[in-house]
């Protein structure tokens, strides 16, 4: 057993090292041409914690160097994911925020995807969160938000600036945060007696069943299961109480976690916790067959790509995601096999992608004209992208995923 000298960020336990990316590159870090020579590197690296099961990186990037005033994701970017939000405020103003006084918070609210739901109910509600650029979009849709990282510091000044938090809300922002201990005790001065933080994020189970590797890049330095989430929120003095199942993303998990005894943990919940036994989440084997499957990805993707170069095909990127940063640089896909990816984030178009340098180009460019092929580094956004490209296909375009294993479509 590969025991590392790093502990485990949850419980203090060994970790058992289960997969290694190499040298990576900070995946929101799309840089300008210029400056080519300032990239962040680091080792990815997962390990899975032999007492509490936590998947977690082993080498940490500094949360300033992914997260800060001009951060460039912004999650309204797909139609889908603001439907998805929309629904999720909506479910939440009808069960949990009925009181005229309810406080909701939100930890990592983006362009404020959720909060202008929230702001539209006349919810009284805040969001932190460091991207200031972000920020002002929010803001400028009606939305409070406190440009900060949201800890223990500041959910104690947010406690005692507003009141007890009814409802604390985060997606694909938890498992962002390495030092989560100090969101537990944060959560614990903010959260009402009676109050739910629920939290939504990749679910490991589909991470493993997908080979979807791109789901590993420095952002995400959890990779949440049911169990492990169970455990974590014990350890912090919390009970995880609901857990659902989500479609967005790739495959996505909601975990409702309250202070102990005030939930009945509901059925989902057991069953899920049950069928998770069966998976080998925490089996050192589990991730040694997905080293295996991903490689087997990496090297028909390249040959793919290599080949349809030397027909003399065009082949462009479609989505400058973050999880594009491992595809490309553990692949060695860099702009003699994809010239260009497009995307709708104006903060992206002129810059490269980070490590692969790969010039990112505004969507408008797809058609301009059409290449052969597209390269679809978003296919959690697959179905509202392809509707939306659908001359593409009209016109003899083809699609190539890589997810679960490389096809044409
Ligand atoms: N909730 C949105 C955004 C996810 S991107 C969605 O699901 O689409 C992750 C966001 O978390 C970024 O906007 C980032 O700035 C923010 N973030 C990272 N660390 C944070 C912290 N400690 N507190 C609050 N927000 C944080
Ligand atoms: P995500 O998978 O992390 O949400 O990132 C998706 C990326 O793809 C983001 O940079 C926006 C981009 N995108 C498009 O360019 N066109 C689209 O239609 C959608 C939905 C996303
Ligand atoms: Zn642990």
């Amino acid at each position: 057993m590969r025991v590392n000298a790093v502990r485990c960020r949850i419980c203090g336990g060994q970790l058992q090292e289960c997969l290694d990316f190499g040298r990576q590159p900070v995946s929101n870090g799309f840089i300008r041409p210029e400056h080519v020579d300032r990239e962040h590197y680091f080792r990815l690296a997962m390990g899975v914690c032999v007492s509490c099961t936590m998947v977690q990186q082993l080498e940490e990037v500094p949360r300033a160097r992914m997260f800060h005033a001009d951060y460039p994701y912004r999650s309204s970017e797909s139609a889908a994911m603001r439907e998805h939000f929309e629904r999720t405020a909506a479910k939440l103003i009808e069960t949990e925020l009925k009181a005229p006084d309810a406080f909701f918070v939100e930890i990592g609210c983006n362009d404020g995807i959720m909060l202008t739901t929230m702001s539209a109910a006349g919810v009284r509600h805040l969001g932190v969160d460091p991207s200031a650029r972000a920020a002002e979009t929010a803001r400028a849709n009606g939305a409070h938000v406190e440009v900060d990282y949201f800890e223990e510091s500041s959910a104690a000044r947010i406690r005692a600036e507003h009141r007890p938090a009814d409802v604390v809300y985060s997606a694909n922002t938890i498992s962002h945060i390495s030092y989560i201990d100090s969101i537990f005790r944060g959560m614990d001065v903010l959260l009402a007696p009676k109050g739910i933080f629920v939290l939504e994020e990749r679910y490991l189970g589909d991470i493993v069943a997908n080979t979807a590797f791109d789901q590993i890049y420095d952002e995400h330095f959890y990779l949440f299961a049911g169990r492990s989430v169970q455990t974590m929120a014990a350890r912090f003095g919390f009970e995880l109480v609901d857990i659902e199942r989500l479609p967005v993303h790739g495959g996505s998990i909601r975990f409702t976690i309250a202070r102990p005894g005030v939930r009945r943990l509901t059925a989902a919940c057991r069953d899920l916790l049950t069928q998770e036994e069966s998976l080998g989440l925490a089996a050192l084997e589990t991730y040694l067959r997905f080293r295996a499957r991903v490689e087997h990805i990496s090297e028909e993707l390249v040959t793919l790509l290599r080949r349809l170069h030397a027909d003399g095909r065009t082949v462009v990127g479609y989505g400058a995601t973050s999880r594009s940063a491992t595809v490309t640089n553990y692949c060695g896909i860099g702009p003699g096999l994809v010239p260009f990816i497009c995307d709708t984030t104006t903060g992206k178009h002129g810059r490269l992608t980070p490590g692969s340098h790969i010039p990112i180009r505004p969507a408008e460019a797809f058609s301009d004209p059409y290449p052969d092929y597209a390269l679809l580094f978003a296919w959690n956004h697959a179905d509202e992208i392809m509707a939306k490209e659908r001359v593409f296909r009209d016109r003899g375009g083809k699609w190539i995923l890589y997810m679960p294993h490389v096809h044409i479509s």
